[in-house]
């Protein structure tokens, strides 16, 4: 199960990730918004972020430069929200940082790159090893350790 959430600015691109989601049969949930009327993105993200915590899954969270989202799902514990640009950065968030939820900007990345970010966003996995001891110390410093 994927969570989705969107302001308004991340709107259209949540979507079109619907839609390439409903074409690969992956299951997901949309959190809202529900059309382009102006919201707050911190009411969004911390609905998806709260779920995600929760049920130990993944989510999508888009505004207009995915950096409000990023900043506001990061203050949920055991939250560990990336903003990607691009097909590295995706990857590189699952495999390094164990990252469990993924932020776009819909105003800023075109549609076809946004698609190939989630694809490899969600089927990527941690590559554990280094990488483990590194994420523990972030969450030890989420504990206040
Ligand atoms: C909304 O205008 C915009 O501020 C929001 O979508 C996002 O880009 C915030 O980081």
């Amino acid at each position: 199960m994927i969570y989705l959430g969107s302001d308004h600015g991340g709107f259209k691109l949540k979507e079109s990730i619907k839609s390439f989601l409903d074409n690969k049969n992956i299951k997901y949930e949309d959190m809202g918004t529900h059309n382009e009327e102006s919201c707050d993105y911190p009411d969004i993200a911390k609905i998806v972020a709260n779920q995600v915590a929760e049920k130990n899954a993944l989510g999508i969270l888009v505004c207009g430069t995915g950096i409000g989202m990023s900043i506001a799902a990061n203050k949920i514990k055991g939250i560990r929200a990336a903003l990607c640009h691009n097909e590295y950065t995706a990857e590189m968030a699952r495999k390094h940082n164990d990252a469990n939820i993924l932020c776009l900007g819909g105003r800023v990345l075109q549609k076809d790159i946004a698609l190939k970010i989630v694809d490899i966003f969600i089927n990527t996995e941690f590559d554990g090893g280094r990488h483990k001891r590194r994420v523990d110390k972030i969450m030890e410093i989420q504990d206040g350790c």
